[in-house]
């Protein structure tokens, strides 16, 4: 029943609309625009001097008293100039700007719509360069995000979430609207997909409301198939890691497939395989309880990774795509996995588990065989493996790591996506720390390098599902580590906002629709 609650509910947070116009400015309402940073002193032309005249100066002298000079990242909200209701002065900063500077003009412009009562809001981007509109629509649909789903009350400078219009005005006019919907608007919303479920907490999203959320969003998507392994399902497979990670919960697990066939018939899929722990105590090696309340955010792989193949479908991108969820919550109880046992993975490897913390590298284990099972010809695995991973790279930079060239290539592919990524290497003394005293292999190696640790341990199930004579050609294998890049914790930046980021789903699509070009 509880279910059924939840999975009728509203989305969590409707969004303004995004139209597009040609760049007149208008006389009233609300108005947002981007200004180059000049010399003190130097004078601006174009609307704003139009707006400056209207207003008797008070414009320029506004922006004089507030010493605002129009630098990147910085931003002026004034009420009641000329005949608007507001003018919001972002800074385009110095010189050109390029497309991560657009996108963070567009971030600031979110965050400011998503506050803003006014039913619609102009937005004036002068810059002639065609794609600037989109790229600045594009930032502030991922800006505008809020999650207001759980809120009775709230502050009365903050109205409910997603009303009203956004309106781009450009020199690039309605054409611009034809790049959004057919491009940029999916991956937003492939965004929004998974920093939706990220956010929910853990008594809202279990592996069978991840499921049924998953259908929702991809319902009506032209060539798609889910296909959703329960429990009887994945014993009959030998599914055991999963089925050992989830026994501890009263809340089942399941293996969670979505392929995209938008290319040519028969041609490889790229597999993505996501981590979707719903919720991870650690089990019976239980994790303190300070800072438990964070590992509803042990998902974040697993809707990066749908959410990726949403934005394909969406987008109704020429690529085969499949994406692998490995969905389930690690709870200590009389039923849970304890430390030391040993249990039989999806392919036939054994592991020993000596700490039930460490459940997400034996998650993926089943969930990499499943995706090597659909004969991809890459499989990129995207997951909140290890705290070592903030230790190495911080909260921003994802780790990268994998096979050489498959590595590079999704360092690149985040490059030209503007997400933050850096590759690690995979020493080879590593593989002796996790060995087992009684199985094939122990989930536990070396502490230092743990992020490195973890992967060593993941590489040795790519393939593993394979009959001996067929592994001689192996599948090209990268692992994303997004521990702390999942979360944002400080102030919102660029179109980023607090909490739940839904990183790398534009690397993703990036690299896809890369090798596809
Ligand atoms: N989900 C955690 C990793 C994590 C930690 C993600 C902090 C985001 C923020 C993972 O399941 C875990 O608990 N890993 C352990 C592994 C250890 C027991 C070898 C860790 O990193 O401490
Ligand atoms: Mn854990
Ligand atoms: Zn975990």
């Amino acid at each position: 029943f509880a279910a059924l609650i939840a999975c009728t509910a509203l989305p969590a947070a409707a969004q303004r609309d995004i139209r597009f116009e040609s760049p007149q400015a208008p006389t009233s309402g609300t108005l947002v625009l981007a200004v180059p940073q000049v010399a003190d002193g130097e004078a601006r032309g174009g609307t704003f001097a139009q707006i400056d005249a209207a207003s008797q100066g008070a414009l320029s002298r506004a922006v004089a008293a507030a010493a605002f000079t129009g630098r990147a990242d910085s931003q002026l909200d004034l009420p009641g100039i000329a005949g608007f209701d507001r003018v919001l002065l972002v800074g385009a900063g110095d010189g050109a700007p390029d497309a991560r500077r657009i996108e963070d003009i567009g971030g600031h412009v979110g965050r400011f719509a998503a506050r803003s009562k006014a039913p619609r809001i102009d937005v004036l981007w002068e810059g002639a360069e065609a794609g600037a509109a989109t790229q600045l629509a594009f930032g502030a649909a991922l800006g505008q995000y809020r999650f207001d789903k759980y809120r009775t009350t709230r502050g009365d400078d903050e109205p409910a979430a997603g009303q009203g219009e956004l309106v781009v005005r450009s020199p690039a006019g309605a054409a611009a609207a034809q790049d959004w919907d057919g491009d940029w608007k999916a991956v937003a919303e492939g965004v929004k997909f998974a920093r939706d479920l990220v956010t929910e907490p853990a008594n809202a999203v279990w592996p069978e409301e991840f499921v049924a959320r998953t259908r929702a969003a991809f319902a009506g998507k032209a060539n798609v198939s889910i296909e959703v392994l329960d429990v009887p399902a994945m014993e009959r497979l030998g599914m055991g890691s999963l089925l050992a990670v989830g026994q501890g919960s009263a809340r089942p697990p399941r293996m969670l497939i979505v392929r995209y066939n938008g290319g040519a018939r028969g041609e490889a899929p790229v597999a993505f395989v996501g981590k979707g722990i719903t919720f991870d105590s650690g089990g019976l090696s239980l994790k303190p309880g300070e800072n438990m309340w964070r590992m509803k955010y042990d998902m974040t792989g697993a809707a990066s990774a749908t959410g990726a193949v949403l934005a394909l479908a969406g987008r109704r991108a020429p690529v085969n795509a499949v994406a692998v969820a490995a969905l389930a919550e690690n709870m200590p109880s009389g039923t849970a996995i304890r430390p030391s046992d040993v249990i039989t993975m999806y392919g036939g490897k054994t592991v020993e588990v000596m700490n039930t913390d460490a459940e997400g590298r034996v998650v993926m284990a089943d969930a990499l065989v499943a995706a090597t099972d659909e004969r991809p010809d890459a499989v990129l695995d995207v997951a909140t493996l290890t705290g070592a991973q903030l230790v190495a790279l911080g909260v921003r930079h994802t780790g990268v790591m994998g096979d050489d060239a498959l590595r590079d290539e999704v360092v690149a592919a985040a490059d030209a996506a503007g997400e933050l990524a850096w590759g690690m290497p995979l020493p080879e003394q590593l593989r002796a720390s996790l060995n087992s005293r009684v199985a094939d292999i122990s989930n536990m190696g070396d502490r230092f390098g743990g992020m490195m640790t973890a992967a060593t341990f993941l590489r040795e199930f790519v393939d593993a599902g394979r009959s001996e004579g067929d592994a001689a050609a192996r599948t090209p294998w990268a692992h994303l580590d997004i521990a702390g890049p999942s979360f944002n914790e400080s102030a919102a930046y660029g179109y980023t906002p607090q909490d739940a980021t839904g990183v790398m789903v534009r690397t993703l699509v990036g690299l896809i629709e890369g090798r596809a070009r």
